[in-house]
């Protein structure tokens, strides 16, 4: 018998090899404020560690869909989405889809998923539809990125029950702070009731304007507060960024050498190399 490498142990850089999860690592990617980067981020993290040989699958829980159609499925060619998985507990390897990064597969979201936040308050274990979901492919997948709807709504707390770790992107701009207490709140909720073992990923300031005084206090004041648990890396405001989703391209496929690519790599390399291992200790701790 020959012993065939996955393909995915065998293109892995050398550095990731030792540290790649056996089982996937779930990442949810939140915050109730809309527009914050949450898409971007899980969109274009998915595609880089997937392009660098891991396997990824970047599940859309935002009824509005832009990270299904930001990774170039389009709206209209696919019958059955998440809503089917975590309202009619359609299994995931029925419904995600590939992608163009033949790594990345999408479970994909459209309007439909709007009902589920609707359907599932009548269901018993209406927060563990999404966890008992992904379980049965967590040997499938070295990484899942769940892309949160801007609430607190039942979608969310579904991802953050799914959740190893939490990932809040948070925009340089004056009420950016508003909100994340909040958020912090219901995750403190949440690790009582549902999930003890939920982790902060990392802080992620996003858009940031080299140019403005504001970012810069905006950056000072979370690093402040929130020290190591805020990712060294820095999202840069940056147009690519912006126009990649309409091209249905993560950034890498669309200005591979833009700084929204170095940056989104970067953030990427944080997150595969825990090189945050002087943060992990924090990491597990409630930050409120
Ligand atoms: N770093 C960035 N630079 C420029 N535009 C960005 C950046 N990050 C996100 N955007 C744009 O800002 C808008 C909101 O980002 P998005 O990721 O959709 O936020 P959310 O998912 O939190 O609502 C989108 O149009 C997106 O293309
Ligand atoms: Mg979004």
């Amino acid at each position: 018998m020959f012993h065939v490498k996955h393909p995915a142990v065998a293109r892995r850089p050398p550095r990731v090899l030792g540290l790649a999860p056996t089982m996937a690592k779930t990442i949810a990617v939140a915050n109730q404020k809309g527009g914050v980067g949450k898409t971007t981020t899980a969109v274009n993290l998915a595609a880089i560690i997937a392009s660098w040989g891991s396997r990824v699958l970047l599940v859309d829980a935002d009824p509005q869909g832009n990270a299904t159609s930001g990774i170039g499925v389009q709206r209209g060619s696919f019958r059955r989405g998440l809503y089917h998985t975590v309202v009619l507990n359609e299994p995931i390897s029925n419904i995600a889809l590939s992608t163009s990064i033949p790594m990345l597969k999408v479970v994909p979201s459209n309007k439909d998923l709007a009902g589920a936040e609707v359907e599932l308050v009548g269901l018993e274990k209406r927060e563990f539809q999404l966890k008992s979901a992904l379980a049965a492919v967590e040997n499938d997948y070295d990484y899942i990125f769940i892309d949160c709807p801007p609430s607190l709504g039942l979608l969310t707390l579904n991802a953050l029950t799914a959740a190893k770790s939490l990932l809040v992107p948070i925009q340089c701009e004056y009420y950016a702070l508003e909100g994340v207490t909040e958020l912090f709140d219901t995750l403190a909720r949440l690790r009582r009731l549902h999930n003890p073992g939920l982790m902060i990923e990392g802080l992620l300031l996003t858009m940031y304007d080299e140019r403005t005084n504001l970012s810069a206090a905006v950056a000072a004041d979370l690093r402040d507060f929130y020290g190591l648990q805020v990712f060294q890396t820095v999202i840069p405001r940056n147009v690519k960024l912006a126009e990649a989703p309409s091209y249905g391209k993560p950034i890498i496929n669309y200005d591979a050498h833009s700084k929204g690519a170095d940056a989104y790599s970067q953030l990427a390399r944080e997150i595969i190399h825990e090189s945050k291992s002087a943060r992990s200790g924090a990491g597990g701790a409630p930050v409120v």
